[in-house]
């Protein structure tokens, strides 16, 4: 298949442009091979990168032995899990305290299946007990007594939760069992009992649906929650099980922000960076994990949600705050500035006035200027001749003003130094807003070193 046929050919820049060549169409898609799954499925972000697409980089890039890979985005761990499948030394920096913990848990391979199974099992009938004292069988929901008094959450923590995200008695089963793993913290294995808990309550116990954005599906009044999340606790000893005996290098996972990465990692010791960076789309992340973030307690209170958002690269304007001036970093640069334009003369044409609407042609400063930091704080721990792959998408979230994310971040990339070898597209998808495909796209670069 020819690239020709899914990119509009006017937005392909000429050799002479400031990008470099585009690589031919990747037939990669979004499908789920089976070896995407084992350990990548114990937790991940709805539509975060397949595997499949990692290891194709990490067979790029990786060659000497000595590689080390940063996913400076890492959410969910898809870089890191992948690096450790194909025995590639890994490291990740990520700002949001509940996808650090799945991304870090991700990649604890050193626990025991069978006493992980074991504790599980003991922990499941001790919670069946205590609910059939009051009256409640886990797997029939018609089983419950008038006058039951379910815990709840305490207040605080109610009101940073999507309403409704989980009903009564799903909420108060989920809390006994948390209430018995966390007995159970002093365990090498108590995170992986937390992140079985945290999948089987969103994807089996809340009311949550994500399509990818977070909101309300169906209303469950009573489901099971013990059976599920033993499930859960199965896969990840069955994915344990099957490495048992093998040695895995390294990976870490960092909590922090990225644009502060020489914080974090050792100068000149990366060789490949492959990850996916948020992108100027609206999309509010510490939405997507917000009912887990608060029942594991990774969120106490609407300041901790605030001083973590904080961390993050600016992409929507819900997290975007006073004193924020990361668009000095482009300010030099003459497209960004003119898509902010046309973002905000669209707005007044259309006399859209709400405080968001305002925020629109701010934040996409904001977002490129933040990515630039982060490129630029790079520099000092990436090796020369070091590989980079950026999975951004194309948007039209602003007002239907397209934002072609991968050729800006690769222009940004190269006034920074870096030289811009080619961009894959990844996948297509088709905006019903402005009835055009936008592009996925793979941004690769190479660090040249500092004395270009
Ligand atoms: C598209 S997601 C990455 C998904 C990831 N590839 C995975 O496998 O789950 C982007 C991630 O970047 C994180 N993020 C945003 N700003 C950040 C920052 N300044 N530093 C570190 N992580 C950040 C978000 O919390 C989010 O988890």
């Amino acid at each position: 298949m020819q690239s020709s046929q899914f990119i509009n050919d006017s937005s392909i820049k000429s050799e002479n442009s400031l990008i470099g060549k585009r690589g031919p169409f990747s037939s990669l898609n979004n499908k789920l091979n089976f070896d995407d799954k084992r350990f990548h499925d114990w937790y991940r972000f709805v539509l975060s990168y397949p595997a499949h697409l990692v290891k194709k980089y990490i067979q790029e890039f990786c060659n000497d032995g000595n590689d080390i890979v940063l996913d400076p985005f890492c959410g969910t761990g898809t870089t890191l899990v992948e690096a450790k499948l194909n025995g590639v030394v890994s490291v990740g920096i990520e700002a949001n305290p509940f996808a650090h913990f799945a991304s870090s848990t991700k990649i604890n391979w050193k626990i025991s299946s069978i006493e992980l199974l074991q504790c599980a099992n003991e922990i499941a009938n001790l919670v069946r007990y205590e609910l059939s004292q009051s009256g409640i069988d886990d797997n029939d929901p018609t089983t419950l007594k008038k006058g039951f008094h379910p815990r709840v959450l305490e207040p605080e923590l109610e009101k940073i939760i999507l309403k409704n995200s989980i009903s009564p008695i799903p909420l108060h089963k989920t809390l006994l069992l948390l209430d018995k793993i966390n007995s159970y913290s002093k365990k090498d294995f108590y995170p992986h009992l937390l992140l079985a808990l945290a999948k089987s309550t969103v994807f089996k116990a809340s009311n949550l649906k994500f399509g990818p954005e977070v909101g309300l599906g169906k209303i469950k009044e009573n489901v099971p929650v013990v059976e599920p999340w033993l499930g859960e606790v199965n896969s990840i000893a069955d994915d344990i099980s099957s490495i048992s005996g093998s040695n895995h290098k390294e990976s870490n996972a960092y909590l922090g922000d990225s644009r502060q990465a020489s914080a974090l990692i050792k100068p000149k010791s990366i060789s490949a960076i492959i990850t996916s960076p948020p992108y100027p789309n609206e999309k509010d992340y510490t939405r997507t994990t917000r009912l887990e973030s608060v029942l594991l307690g990774f969120i106490k209170s609407k300041e901790e949600l605030r001083q973590f958002k904080k961390t993050l690269i600016r992409s929507n304007t819900r997290g975007v705050y006073k004193g924020d001036d990361d668009h000095q970093w482009i300010e030099n640069h003459p497209e960004i500035k003119n898509i902010a334009d046309q973002i905000e003369a669209r707005r007044i044409e259309l006399k859209k006035t709400s405080g968001f609407e305002r925020l629109y042609s701010k934040v996409t400063l904001l977002y490129f200027g933040g990515m630039a930091k982060h490129l630029k704080e790079l520099h000092p721990i990436l090796k020369p001749g070091a590989r980079l792959a950026y999975v951004v998408g194309d948007q039209a979230s602003y007002l239907r003003i397209m934002i072609r994310t991968g050729e800006i971040l690769a222009d940004i990339a190269q006034r920074l130094g870096y030289r811009v070898d080619r961009i894959d597209l990844f996948r297509t998808r088709f905006a019903t807003a402005t009835g055009e495909q936008l592009r996925e796209e793979v941004v690769i670069l190479t660090w040249p070193g500092n004395k270009l």
